[in-house]
């Protein structure tokens, strides 16, 4: 008999690329095999986020699809996984008969089991939380429901199920206990859970025993990683110290970072270590007082650029990114001037910039959503030029200049390559064999983009081939390779 084939669609941050690769390493453990494309799949999954009404209504229209090819293949087999099955299982249960799995995302570590029930027994079923926020299966009507699960990392990983033989993401913690009114995340995703940092250190050396090479580590507050470990010390800094030793690892980065964590020991670690990358991904959200207060943010913008100018004075050669909520309950047209002031104070490398999409259930969807959409739209498009004029100016600073890549593979454009600085900067060249994926290579930027940089690959010969910019230099120097 030949193996069953799955097919997983994946929708939202990189959370949820990650758990995606957890459920596919766990199916093809169990036997189950890749469909080249979703209309050869047998098992179809997709893995939803709610973090905006956009990302949902892509998925409804997808389960749309569905419904219909489910009505000449009745044996097909119809999974929504993740932040959606958290959040609406009620509704997939009880409207979507063609929905023959609903599994949250505390319920990853057995999802080859449950896929197998439903197979054989032919029968629906629905793992995920109970909004109490405790582990509770729900039974509908003709649903089997199942009391096992497990977190998917509390799992052993099989670290050799990736896309990218040198790039690997690693979850250090799950869920988010901060109280920002306009966000689903703490509901579908629950409270925070940190692993321990031995477990860390020895997933991310079997990670690199087997090729990676750079590291990311994933969690929706991940400076705010350990604080759920009472009385074990485990702090963001010190996992960074820790993984910092693995003699093979050459690029350690971390995303998202929440602006009230950023301590001075995370600081000097990021100062320090010469592995991890030159960027901080630090979400400001709004640029005027007044909205951060009404977001529950946590701070002010004076305290955000004040942490800025620290991390700053000790590491200088750090960039920021950042995200933007636009058309927020109330944001009145000062308090948007305020965001595009701010943008332009802070210079930042990167933005993504949100429109306001209210989540029922969260405190801020029980604000007037008054910024009308044409509003919201003309704040995003005003907001995305602000930063991508900042951006390009970035980008020409850096013609003539040579960059270390980590080579990442074809880009968009034919007869190109592509990959990213240590400061996370997408660059292209010419396509050639003497920068293999997975490489790092020096290149000399000719030509600046809002989003991009285009450059040339130096030979070995070449003598600028060793002027790599300030952050590379020092990374080679961590490794003794200066
Ligand atoms: N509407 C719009 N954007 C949102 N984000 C989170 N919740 C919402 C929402 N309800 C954005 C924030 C966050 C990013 C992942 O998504 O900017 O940092
Ligand atoms: Fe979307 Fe948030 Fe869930 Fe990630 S955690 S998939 S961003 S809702």
């Amino acid at each position: 008999m030949t193996a069953p084939r799955y097919h997983l669609t994946s929708y939202g941050c990189q959370m949820n690329k990650l758990d995606s690769e957890l459920v596919e390493s766990k199916l093809r453990q169990r036997g189950y095999q890749a469909a080249a494309s979703e209309a050869e799949a047998s098992v179809v999954l997709v893995n939803t986020c709610s973090v905006r009404q956009h990302a949902e209504d892509r998925v409804w229209s997808k389960l749309g699809r569905l419904r219909l090819r489910k009505r000449s293949e009745p044996g097909l087999v119809v999974g929504v996984l993740g932040c959606m099955a958290q959040e609406h299982k009620r509704y997939l249960l009880s409207r979507m008969p063609h929905v023959d799995l609903v599994v949250g995302p505390s319920a990853f570590g057995d999802i080859d089991v449950t896929v197998d029930r439903a197979r054989e027994r032919n029968a629906r079923i629905a793992a995920a939380r109970e909004p109490a926020r405790t582990r509770h299966e729900v039974a509908g009507a003709g649903v089997l429901a199942v009391d096992r699960g497990q977190s998917g990392d509390t799992i052993r990983r099989d670290v050799r199920v990736r896309p990218h033989r040198s790039q690997a993401f690693l979850s250090v913690m799950r869920g988010c206990n901060m109280p920002c009114t306009y966000c689903i995340v703490p509901t579908t995703r629950g409270d925070e859970v940190s692993r321990e940092i031995a477990d860390l250190v020895d997933e991310a050396q079997r990670l690199c025993d087997d090729g990676v090479t750079e590291i990311t580590l994933l969690g929706q507050t991940v400076n705010a990683y350990g604080r759920d470990l009472t009385g074990r010390n485990a702090t963001l800094a010190r996992l960074l110290r820790a993984l910092h030793e693995i003699p093979s690892l050459r690029r350690l980065a971390f995303i998202t970072s929440h602006p009230n964590f950023l301590g001075p020991d995370l600081v000097a670690a990021m100062a320090e270590l010469p592995k991890v990358a030159r960027y901080l991904h630090l979400p400001a959200q709004s640029g005027s007082n007044a909205v951060l207060k009404q977001m529950r943010r946590g701070y002010t913008v004076e305290r955000y650029l004040t942490r800025v100018e620290q991390l700053l004075a000790a590491a200088p050669d750090y960039e920021l990114h950042s995200d933007f909520i636009v058309g927020y309950p109330g944001e009145t047209a000062a308090d948007f001037a305020a965001t595009v002031a701010f943008v332009q104070r802070v210079g930042f490398a990167q933005s993504y910039v949100f429109k306001y999409s209210p989540r029922p259930g969260t405190r801020a969807a029980e604000l007037p959503d008054d910024v009308p959409d044409a509003e919201k739209e003309r704040r995003n498009q005003v907001l995305l030029a602000t930063q991508a004029a900042i951006s390009l100016t970035q980008n020409r600073a850096l013609v003539g200049r040579t960059v270390e890549v980590l080579v990442e593979g074809a880009s968009k454009v034919a007869g190109r390559l592509s990959g990213r600085t240590v400061h996370h900067r997408l660059v292209h060249f010419a396509a050639t064999d003497a920068a293999p994926v997975g490489s790092y290579v020096p290149v000399r930027v000719t030509e600046a983009l809002q989003h991009c940089v285009v450059g040339e690959l130096l030979g070995p010969n070449d003598a600028e081939a060793s002027a790599y910019d300030a952050a590379a230099a020092t990374q080679a120097i961590g490794q003794g390779r200066a």
